[in-house]
């Protein structure tokens, strides 16, 4: 193994320390003010750091500050909310500049010296039988962490750092790939970057990982979420350290999966520094792509609902694949479609097999000699038999744009809940996009966007 190209790599992402320095300073600054709040709101709060900077496999120049508020088990749900919020507020005061983000639980989102910090509300929890809402792990993961990872530190960054460069870090709902903490174990288990990689395939096989030993300690439970997870077909089961009750790789999907594989391989075969550090997709002609496929480009541009990412991408997508099946059963192709935004418009992208089809569709009806075959006879023009079975030629919309317009306009394409008023009022193009969207036509119809084959 080339280990220049590690060296390289490493050079870039392991923080200075002059950066380790500033972190350092910031954190007990920050521990300070909240300690201080606490008290003047005479409140029995604990603080804790977690997320990458508690375990120091952040990335150099990556440094969000995760600054959980730990309440006492007992405190009522309600007001851990209530309080919670009101004493991130007053410790964001004592910042920069802060907002409310939404997440299960509202928290605050402040800015200090140029530096994100959340501040949210928890429980302080003990084991995973205290946890009851969905950040109270963070607690028992950054402990976890920093119990078992023995100065892998950089190996943790090599690996997040690959995961960045290919597109598949992220546990958010619209990226699916692996999450920080997923790169912490994967590690921690099998000891180091190139190890990790080298198991790509290996541990698609083994499918289970259980680093705590939940299916010795705690078989039913531990059984139960194997079972759970294998049902829903996901590539890997981790069972998180802390929680028998979670697969830590839950939102990993296949297809984050499968370009992780590829690109392992790729790797350990010609190793590179830009699987961590990829150069832009260089541009090509979407036009020149459309000749070459004889295929076609319908485009809807709407605009973009004030929603989050998480919100809205989720619907995007879910919008693309309702007028993909819709389009299918009215004979039209699809090849591929494609969503997301760009400033304040959103589009949808399919590639199509053409955009005009027959004037008329052979419509299939019910058995001649029951109430609904009589109907069938009178309702329809053009009737004949086959068997004992009805069919009828229907005139049907021939050009695409019709087809689409009346498919909205009937409720016939299933769209995302907050897009149905925004996507009926969308501009239709074909065969061509605004220059701003030029770029994203061509990785879409050249299917680099997909990211398996670079
Ligand atoms: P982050 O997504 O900020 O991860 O979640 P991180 O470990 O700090 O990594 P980077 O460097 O910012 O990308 C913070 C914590 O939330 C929990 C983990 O405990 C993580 O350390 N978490 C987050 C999960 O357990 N699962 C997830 O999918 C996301
Ligand atoms: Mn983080």
């Amino acid at each position: 193994m080339d280990i220049s190209v590690i060296e390289n790599v490493l050079k870039k992402i392991r923080p200075t320390e002059e950066e380790r320095a500033f972190v350092n300073g910031l954190m007990m600054e920050l521990g300070e003010i909240a300690e201080e709040t606490v008290e003047e709101l005479g409140l029995e709060v604990k603080p804790y750091f977690v997320g990458s900077l508690a375990k120091d496999t952040y990335l150099a120049g990556d440094h969000d500050v995760d600054l959980f508020l730990a309440f006492p088990l007992e405190t009522p749900p309600e007001e851990l909310r209530e309080k919670g919020l009101e004493l991130g507020k007053a410790i964001a005061e004592k910042l920069d500049s802060h907002e409310v983000a939404y997440a299960e639980h509202p928290y605050v989102r402040a800015s200090y010296k140029g530096v994100s910090v959340d501040l949210v509300p928890c429980y302080n929890v003990n084991s995973w039988r205290d946890v009851k809402t969905a950040v109270d792990r963070s607690i028992l993961h950054t402990r976890w962490v920093n119990e078992s990872i023995k100065g892998k530190n950089d190996e943790v960054r090599l690996l997040k750092r690959f995961l960045k460069g290919i597109n598949t870090y992220g546990s958010e709902i619209y990226v699916r790939g692996f999450s920080g903490y997923l790169a912490e174990i994967l590690v921690i288990k099998y000891g180091s970057f190139l190890d990790v990689l080298k198991k790509a395939d290996f541990m698609l096989r083994q499918k289970i990982i259980d680093p705590e030993n939940w299916l010795r300690k705690e078989p039913e439970i531990a059984m139960r979420t194997v079972k759970r997870e294998v049902e829903l077909d996901r590539p890997l089961i981790v069972l998180d350290p802390v929680d028998p009750r979670r697969n830590v790789a839950a939102n990993l999907s296949w297809e984050r999966y499968g370009v992780f594989y590829f690109n392992a391989m790729e790797f350990l075969e010609e190793p590179s520094t830009k699987f961590f550090f990829p150069e832009k997709a260089e541009a090509g002609d979407y036009l020149d792509e459309l000749r070459r496929k004889g295929t076609h480009l319908v485009t809807l541009i709407f605009g973009k609902p004030d929603l989050i990412d998480d919100l809205l991408l989720p619907q995007l997508e879910k919008s693309a694949r309702g007028l993909e099946r819709a389009l299918e059963r009215e004979g039209f192709g699809v090849l591929g479609w494609n969503c997301g935004y760009s400033g304040d418009k959103a589009f949808i992208m399919l590639e199509v097999e053409r955009v005009e089809r027959p004037a008329v569709k052979i419509h299939p009806g019910p058995e001649f000699f029951t109430e609904r075959g009589r109907d069938f006879y009178r309702k329809n023009e053009r009737v004949w038999l086959r068997g004992k079975m009805l069919y009828a030629e229907k005139r049907v919309k021939e050009n695409i744009l019709d087809v689409i317009s009346e498919l909205l306009e009937k409720n016939q394409a299933s769209l995302g809940k907050n897009l149905r008023e925004a996507v009926k009022d969308a501009d239709f193009l074909v065969d061509y996009v605004p220059s701003e969207l030029e770029g994203e036509a061509y990785l879409f119809l050249s299917r680099k966007k997909e990211g398996l084959k670079v």
